[in-house]
């Protein structure tokens, strides 16, 4: 018995339980969803089961399953049986996790629905049959997200895996970009290391050449090998069980100020991991990055005002327009980053931080990504430049930092009491 997922059941079900008294429920049933199509197609969008339901399991999980949760000692498993000669047997996987649940293989889709008396909660999309019964409460989704945050050892563990396992392709795009591969070759030997279709990645990889790394969520893989190799930046993560990874690496072949920038930005990257611990805010966290991007800016001559000018009048935050992370788990923007409390209270982002999307106090258990960047976007420079008078910009050598992009760097974090936990760099 893997002890990992044994114990991790045995605290969510209690947690579960403990929902079911605090909401006077009988029931908790989550559906894993429903497989999806294309506007009048038969081809299905590639299926990501609901997390709430993954959660539970220590398997990719299919559509058509549904967790029955209630005061019983063991929740039960609902599996579809169907008679579908167009694709692969959809079979129970084997082992001793079973042994914690109760299996109900059926090919009925609402017969089990029949035993369902009493005060009941679905998850998930609408299901026939269901909602007569049950009903969606969001003051439980709140609580539920809010306590998603706060990982298990088991859970820690995937998040581990899911890192070894990107890290591997990280490695063979890195070589890739050295032996001067395009971007959609990079991206396939990135997915030959890690050991996972694109359909399998936790978010679309992001692979980008030169001036393409200034496009924060750029989604091209271009098959055109460029006629020079500034920079690779690439965002790319994979998924164990439904727990991804999330790693950004910048890669570059210059010797002079972009490498200087991309060292720099390392040491800030790190310098803020380590400070991921218990009972920090992490609005502060995210300030701090700005003040030590802005005087990186200073230092470089890149911008001669000094950090508090620049952050006022908003241009550090032309080169570092995102937040500094947010926190990971069964969704690479894991739910609840903003709700500061189990009842749903949302705290929004400061102004000068406007995309940051985790604004909780750090706590024991959290994992969440740190990921500071600089970047040369033309559309944000040239919105600066018409109104910001007074810059102190160096255009002239901005210029000619334009054709590498920028940097990001992004390591997964497990926050713990007097440390943090780099998962990413941790062997
Ligand atoms: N890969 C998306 C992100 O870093 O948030
Ligand atoms: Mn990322
Ligand atoms: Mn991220």
């Amino acid at each position: 018995m893997n002890s990992l997922y044994a114990s991790h059941l045995t605290s969510l079900i209690a947690f579960y339980q403990r929902t079911l008294e605090r909401f006077q429920l009988d029931y908790i049933i989550i559906a894993s969803g429903k497989k999806s199509y294309y506007f009048q197609d038969d081809n299905a969008l590639p299926f990501k089961p609901n997390a709430y339901a993954q959660q539970w399991l220590p398997f990719d999980l299919d559509p058509d399953t549904f967790i029955i949760i209630s005061n019983e000692s063991k929740p039960t498993l609902i599996w579809p049986l169907k008679e579908d000669f167009w694709h692969a047997p959809h079979t129970l996987p084997q082992g001793e996790w079973s042994d914690l649940w109760t299996i109900k293989q059926t090919s009925a889709q609402t017969d089990w629905m029949q035993k369902i008396t009493g005060k009941c909660v679905w998850i998930g999309q609408e299901v026939k049959g269901l909602s007569n019964k049950c009903s969606q409460n969001e003051d439980i989704l709140h609580w539920l997200n809010y306590h998603r945050a706060y990982k298990t050892d088991y859970e820690i563990d995937l998040l581990k895996q899911a890192n070894i396992r990107a890290l591997a392709g990280h490695n063979a795009a890195h070589q890739a970009f050295l032996n001067g591969k395009s971007e959609l070759e990079i991206y396939l030997d990135y997915l030959q290391a890690s050991q996972q279709t694109s359909y399998q990645e936790p978010y679309s990889g992001i692979v980008a050449l030169n001036k393409n790394a200034a496009v924060l969520h750029y989604e091209h893989k271009r098959p055109q090998v460029p006629d020079h190799f500034n920079t690779l930046l690439i965002d790319a993560g994979a998924k164990i069980n439904g727990y991804g990874s999330d790693i950004t690496r910048t890669f570059t072949t210059d010797e002079n100020v972009f490498n200087d920038l991309l060292i720099s930005m390392d040491s800030i990257q790190q310098t803020l991991a380590n400070k991921a611990i218990h009972g920090v805010d992490y609005r502060d966290l995210h300030l701090t990055c700005l003040t030590e991007i802005a005087n990186l800016l200073q230092e470089s001559q890149i911008c001669s005002l000094p950090a508090d000018e620049q952050i006022a009048k908003g241009i550090t935050q032309t080169f570092f327009p995102h937040g500094l992370g947010h926190l990971l788990g069964l969704q690479v923007h894991d739910v609840g980053g903003h709700q500061v409390s189990p009842e749903g209270d949302i705290l929004k982002p400061q102004s000068n931080a406007p995309y940051l999307r985790l604004t909780r106090t750090l706590e024991s258990n959290m994992v969440i990504t740190i990921e500071p960047g600089l970047y040369f976007i033309p559309m944000l420079l040239e919105k600066m430049l018409s109104t910001v008078p007074q810059h102190g910009c160096d255009m002239s050598l901005i210029k000619s930092l334009l054709p590498f992009g920028g940097i990001r760097i992004e390591d997964n974090v497990l926050v713990k009491d007097n440390m943090s936990v780099n998962l990413t760099r941790h062997s």
